[in-house]
């Protein structure tokens, strides 16, 4: 088996929403795994530390997770046009990582909830795209040959996965925007499939 990192942070659980789609996909690939994995908020003013293992959910992804994964889905809330704080500081601890190498070649995705329609899925997914093509990652996005990508009256996008989680924050994931997230992670899943067996 190989694992699919699917890396994400949530505050109100829209992205975690998300995430756990984008698992279902990852599993429909035969021979791969989802490892779902999640990063410590961070806070404005002092470092903050974190319990070893958080009160609920996934438990927080390490470097080690980075560096064995077969392929990583990442997810963020947008925050301003742009990737949470918690995943970019994460990101920003991976200096050794991007020096050795360990990710050159390994496919990746990205997926983000947004409490609007028009307030940066967009420029959050492909700022998220960055740091990846840095680290040498092959990025996957989401083709019009996905029927929903072409009828979504919701979130979804070529750039990758998304949510329009509306006012409250907590509105369920429109079917279209289950399906794109189903999609994506299966489409990492299978091209990293396809790489490890030609290894
Ligand atoms: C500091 C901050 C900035 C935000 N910026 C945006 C934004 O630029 N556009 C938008 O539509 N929603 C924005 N939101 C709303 C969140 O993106 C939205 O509620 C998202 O669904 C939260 O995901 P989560 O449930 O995984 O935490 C922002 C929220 C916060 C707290």
């Amino acid at each position: 088996m190989h694992d699919i990192l699917v890396l994400y942070y949530s505050r109100q659980g829209s992205t975690a929403a998300l995430a756990r789609h984008v698992c279902h996909g990852v599993e429909s690939v035969p021979g791969m795994r989802a490892k779902l994995r999640t990063v410590p908020p961070v806070s404005a003013t002092v470092e903050a530390p974190a319990p070893a293992v958080p009160d609920s959910g996934p438990p927080y992804a390490t470097q080690e997770d980075l560096a064995q994964c077969a392929g990583l889905v990442l997810g963020s809330p947008t925050r301003f046009g742009n990737m949470a704080a918690p995943l970019k500081y994460f990101l920003d601890g991976t200096s050794a990582l991007w020096l050795s190498g360990a990710l050159v070649g390994k496919p990746a995705g990205v997926f983000t909830s947004t409490q609007t329609m028009h307030g940066g899925q967009e420029s959050t997914l492909l700022t998220m795209m960055l740091p990846l093509l840095h680290h040498g990652m092959v990025l996957v996005g989401l083709p019009f040959s996905e029927a929903a990508l072409g009828t979504t009256q919701a979130g979804g996008t070529p750039y990758g996965a998304s949510h329009v989680a509306g006012a409250s924050g907590r509105a369920e994931l429109a079917d279209t925007e289950r399906e794109l997230a189903r999609a994506l992670g299966a489409r990492v899943a299978a091209l990293a499939a396809r790489l490890c067996r030609d290894d």
